[in-house]
């Protein structure tokens, strides 16, 4: 028997409800975060019973990153997103053989040189989302998010299954991306779920439909993309789908069947452009609000294309970004728009030495907390960039930054992300000065990723 009695939990816990009380359900992660400053560097919380242990010491968190004694735990959200992706690369358990057939196959598509096959397709999404900003200069702001959405939605179906929703030419919001939104936020509250069956089928009887619909919805679309492209095989482009759909796991030799592709073709949606959108709306929001950071980003994109030129990046290029990606790297310190994720002990186990943890038993990493804890110094809650200069990121103790989550399970998408967050960002700056709205607050929305909410800035072509 685990003794759990040395972890604290949030005062006003109730019978059944347990913490529920505690945690706001439109922003667990952040409430998290304030209840850590006083519970402690860990401390648990129970929703209808399900114990969850939230980690946010640093010390603590970084041992949790060691893959021999932890792993993903597949639980909560991810549990929820197991209803419809099933086992597709995000929300499978990681000894299931498609888990390791899906990343063998796909891991080639995903490295850094890989990138160069993205960059023309990445720069011509970015070039039409400036386009359209360039028509709508005279009608006052722009919301930031919707519009970084729609270029990363775009982006991840191009390069991914070359699929075009145009989304800067349509007039209307594109019913895709808003059935994939619902689906975020029904993800994000599935941790409330009661877990008495017809009460649940009662209380959340519209959320559940909604979501039965959407899932629906989204598996038509992406049926009709592969039937397309199974239908005429000799047109299709070089792209995820098609190495999907003819390359076996070069360990086995065995393929994807169509379902497993169909699912990992959705998380590849999903999963590839709410992330990159929320990390570009927070660098935006971060670029308008620091204009001396955002005239040093400047500086040095005028070193590869004067002001006034219409850059033409090479894929080299973004690499030499050194400032623009700091820039980066430190709205994702600040703003983790995957704010925690989850482990689980590989047997049971004492974390820190000290306090005990059964084999399975989820724990959630809250990156969100330790980004900002002092380690980083006195001024952890300030936007500062040269804080990732190699020099000083060297004085820093390993283990402590992981917006990209850890070990086998940690993100395939990352380079692609980097890649196309400085491309965008590097075009956007060289072509307008962003002017924040007269009193905007950052406030940041949970629906399983962070975003900002309602942030609209000004565009004044340079
Ligand atoms: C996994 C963050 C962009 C696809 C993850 C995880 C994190 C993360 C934290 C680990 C989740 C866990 O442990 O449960 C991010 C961030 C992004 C980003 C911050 C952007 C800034 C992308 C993109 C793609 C992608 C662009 C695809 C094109 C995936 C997939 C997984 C994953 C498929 C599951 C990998 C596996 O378990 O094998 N991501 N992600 N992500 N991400 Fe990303």
């Amino acid at each position: 028997v685990v003794d759990t009695r040395q972890i604290p939990h949030p005062p006003h816990r109730i019978p059944v409800l347990g913490d529920l009380l505690s945690v706001d359900p439109a922003s667990p992660t952040q409430t998290m975060a304030r209840h850590a400053r006083t519970l402690g560097p860990i401390f648990e919380t129970k929703f209808f019973g399900n114990r969850m242990v939230v980690v946010s010491g640093p010390d603590l968190y970084a041992e949790l990153g060691d893959e021999k004694r932890f792993g993903k735990h597949v639980g909560f959200g991810i549990a929820a997103a197991r209803e419809f992706l099933d086992d597709a690369l995000f929300s499978a358990y990681t000894d299931e053989p498609n888990w390791s057939r899906a990343h063998n196959i796909l891991m080639p598509a995903f490295t850094l040189p890989a990138m160069k096959n993205y960059h023309d397709t990445i720069l011509d999404t970015v070039r039409e989302l400036l386009a359209h900003w360039d028509r709508r200069l005279q009608s006052g702001p722009v919301d930031v998010h919707i519009d970084t959405s729609k270029l990363t939605l775009e982006t991840i179906a191009r390069i991914g299954f070359g699929y075009h929703f145009d989304p800067f030419t349509r007039g209307e919001p594109d019913p895709y991306a808003a059935a994939v939104m619902r689906t975020f936020a029904y993800v994000g509250r599935s941790a409330y779920r009661i877990p008495v069956d017809w009460l649940e089928r009662l209380v959340h009887h519209r959320a559940n439909a909604q979501m039965d619909a959407d899932v629906a919805y989204i598996r038509r679309v992406v049926d009709e993309v592969i039937a397309a492209r199974r239908a005429s095989p000799e047109a299709a482009p070089d792209d995820l789908l098609a190495l999907m759909l003819t390359t076996a796991d070069p360990a086995t030799g065995e393929h994807l069947d169509d379902a497993n592709v169909r699912n990992q073709v959705i998380t590849f949606l999903n999963a590839g452009h709410e992330t990159t959108s929320g990390t570009l709306s927070f660098a935006l929001y971060m670029l308008a609000t620091h204009p001396e950071i955002a005239a040093q980003a400047r500086a040095e994109l005028h070193t590869l294309w004067p002001a006034g030129a219409d850059p033409d990046p090479a894929f080299g290029e973004i690499h030499q970004l050194r400032f623009l990606r700091r820039v980066v790297d430190e709205t994702l310190r600040l703003w983790p728009i995957a704010p925690g994720y989850f482990r689980e002990p590989r047997r049971d186990t004492l974390l820190g030495g000290r306090y005990p943890l059964a084999a399975g038993q989820a724990v959630l990493a809250l990156t969100l907390k330790v980004h900002r804890d002092p380690v980083w110094g006195a001024d952890a809650e300030s936007f500062d960039p040269d804080r990732f200069r190699p020099e000083r990121a060297r004085t820093r103790p390993p283990g402590l930054y992981k917006p990209f989550g850890t070990g086998v399970r940690s993100c395939i998408g990352r380079q692609l992300a980097l890649h196309e967050t400085v491309l965008a960002l590097a075009l956007i700056l060289h072509r307008y000065d962003l002017v924040p709205e007269p009193g905007y607050t950052l406030e940041v929305a949970e629906e399983f990723t962070l975003k900002p909410a309602n942030l609209r800035l000004g565009l004044v072509r340079r």
